[in-house]
């Protein structure tokens, strides 16, 4: 047997496992996938998610070590469920973040709440950084192996401003951070979900679907993803 047809027969397997462990026991995401696709002006990957309450989509340029997602969150961002982190909160030390802006003296809005505690958004592409401050909203992704769209009602994220977006991709609002924290996204997906704390990202090195690596396996065709996954 090839390598490779040994490689769909551990795919199958895996597969029927996940479905007749499903039946009788709705919701619990087996993965979570994103698409990614790869600007070619920019050459910057990106990245959609659903956020915030009612759900719109936010693009997001990946960046693998960042440390948490952040967003401008002074153009545009509209919800009625936003929460801040309240200094000294449990959301807070997840984030390692002991400082605190007790109070912001313009209009209230997301990104600018009292008593709110702070972190450090930044941008490695234009090697910028602000402080901004961390809350959570509504954010809705799809599960993996064909599962439905799954919400955690509220994900921590942090609140950057729009100088941030300097040299982002057009229509990217902010970043994915993926990196070594409690807070960045395969983390907290890890924790939502109870998922193993494992995750891939298959970046292919072109813009188009052409989907060479893997292009013989149904999740793994490199057009592209990045999941996080319970396998
Ligand atoms: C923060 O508190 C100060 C003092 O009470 C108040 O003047 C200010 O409007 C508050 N800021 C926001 C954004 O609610
Ligand atoms: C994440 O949180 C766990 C448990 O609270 C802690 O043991 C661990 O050191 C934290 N990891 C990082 C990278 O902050
Ligand atoms: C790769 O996967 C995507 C999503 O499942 C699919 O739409 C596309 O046709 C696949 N491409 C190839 C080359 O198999």
């Amino acid at each position: 047997m090839s390598s490779s047809s040994f490689f769909h027969l551990a795919l199958l397997c895996c597969l029927l496992s996940v479905s007749s462990a499903k039946t009788g026991r709705p919701s619990r995401p087996k993965g979570i996938i994103f698409p990614v696709s790869k600007d070619p002006s920019t050459l910057q990957y990106t990245t959609e998610i659903k956020q915030r309450t009612p759900l719109v989509p936010v693009k997001l340029t990946i960046d693998l070590g960042g440390q948490f997602l952040w967003t401008d969150c002074e153009k545009g961002y509209t919800t009625s469920t936003y929460s801040p982190a309240r200094c000294k909160s449990t959301s807070c030390s997840l984030a390692k973040s002991g400082n605190c802006l007790t109070e912001c003296y313009s209009r209230a809005r997301p990104g600018c709440t009292n008593n709110t505690c702070t972190l450090f958004p930044d941008n490695a592409i234009a090697s910028a950084a602000t402080t901004g401050t961390l809350g959570s909203d509504v954010i809705s992704v799809q599960s993996a192996f064909g599962g439905a769209r799954v919400t955690i009602s509220q994900f921590p994220f942090v609140c950057g401003s729009t100088s941030l977006l300097d040299k982002l991709s057009s229509g990217v609002t902010g970043m994915a951070g993926l990196g070594r924290t409690n807070v960045s996204l395969p983390s907290q997906f890890s924790n939502a979900f109870n998922l193993k704390r494992k995750f891939g990202v298959c970046l292919s090195s072109t813009s188009s679907n052409g989907g060479y690596t893997f292009r013989k396996f149904r999740l793994f065709n490199c057009t592209t993803y990045l999941y996080t996954t319970s396998h």
